[in-house]
């Protein structure tokens, strides 16, 4: 039987959400992954020292038997110094989001204006706090992402030693800006190698494939692979998995966000093995990941194979994406 090893993989943009949610998923991504950057848009946001540490703990108390390590964020804010300091040790980046462009968002920015966030943004520079953003003005759908790359440029040339991740790119505008920017990073998620816009609206309407940003063009599709599959080293994978209870996707006003963090190695397996390179997964999924943010993970290895794996038709009140299909690896031991 064909089999591929996976050392240590990360998981940079996870949503586990809290409560009964997160007791939910949680022990999902521990299974397989070493750690994740637990992304921030809770109800209200993580925004303090203190809500970091208890959602830390919530986090951890949801994995009790598994290890994993929940890499902390904060939601932006026009932070100062002296908070930023104190806060430093324990996060991992801070991630910012455009007031309401996605779920949980409200509080976000709404003035992209460089001195307003200058101070904010020159003390993570100096702390060496990594920007994480979800890179999408308020435009006509489709262009939102292409449009933000000049707000991109904008951070990159006033910020240049803050470190800036564009978070779950969908499109060939910013797989370009990887190579103009030293300080420009991304991460890919796992849907977005594998959709278009006509998986989610192209046939029936599939909420399950919904999220933001929303897949887009086959041009899109094919230079995000070109990165993806090569491992470019400013590249990662975050799954942007972002469970909704099942009566907030099959609904008249279907919530934003793909479940993907069950599935999500099985299906890179197959990407990569379609295109001949399972050699790249590893730094696509892990060593990338670790050089970008300076983390070593603890020991833990997974073992993949190939065979056929029916997915879930859901997990607890979450549908999974490709529920009920069949792909082609499914995973055989961790370590
Ligand atoms: O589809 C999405 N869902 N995109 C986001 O940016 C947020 C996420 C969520 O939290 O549900
Ligand atoms: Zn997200």
């Amino acid at each position: 039987m064909k089999t591929h090893t996976l050392l240590m993989p990360l998981d940079m943009h996870l949503h586990l959400r809290d409560g009964v949610m997160l007791e939910n998923v949680a022990p999902l991504s521990a299974y397989s992954f070493s750690g994740g950057l637990i992304m921030p848009n809770l109800v209200p946001p993580v925004e303090t020292l203190e809500d970091v540490k208890a959602y830390k703990q919530r986090v951890m108390a949801a994995v009790p038997n598994d290890y994993f390590e929940p890499y902390m964020t904060l939601f932006y804010k026009n932070y100062d110094k002296r908070f930023l300091a104190s806060v430093a040790q324990d996060i991992m980046a801070i991630k910012l989001y455009p007031a309401g462009i996605t779920t949980n968002s409200d509080g976000g920015v709404s003035s992209f204006n460089v001195e307003e966030m200058r101070q904010t943004l020159e003390a993570m520079s100096v702390l060496g706090i990594p920007l994480c953003v979800h890179g999408e003005t308020n435009g006509f759908v489709m262009d939102r992402e292409a449009e933000f790359m000049s707000i991109y440029e904008i951070l990159a040339k006033n910020f240049p030693d803050l470190k800036i991740i564009m978070e779950h790119i969908t499109t060939k505008a910013a797989v370009e800006m990887l190579d103009k920017y030293e300080n420009l990073y991304a991460t890919i998620t796992v849907h977005h190698l594998l959709f278009t816009l006509d998986d989610v609206v192209g046939g029936m309407m599939m909420p399950h494939n919904f999220c933001k940003p929303i897949a887009k063009r086959p041009e899109d599709l094919d230079a995000l692979l070109s990165v993806a599959l090569e491992a470019h080293p400013k590249v990662m994978f975050g799954s942007d998995s972002a469970p909704h209870p099942r009566s907030k996707k099959e609904s008249a006003g279907c919530a934003a966000g793909v479940f993907s963090a069950p599935i999500a190695l099985q299906l890179l397996c197959e990407i990569f093995e379609q295109y001949d390179k399972l050699d790249n997964l590893q730094a696509f999924v892990s060593d990338n990941a670790q050089s970008i943010y300076k983390i070593c993970p603890e020991f833990k290895e997974i073992i993949l194979e190939k065979r056929p794996f029916v997915v879930p038709d859901d997990y607890g009140n979450v549908v999974p994406m490709y529920a009920g299909r069949v792909i082609n690896w499914a995973i055989q031991s961790v370590e």
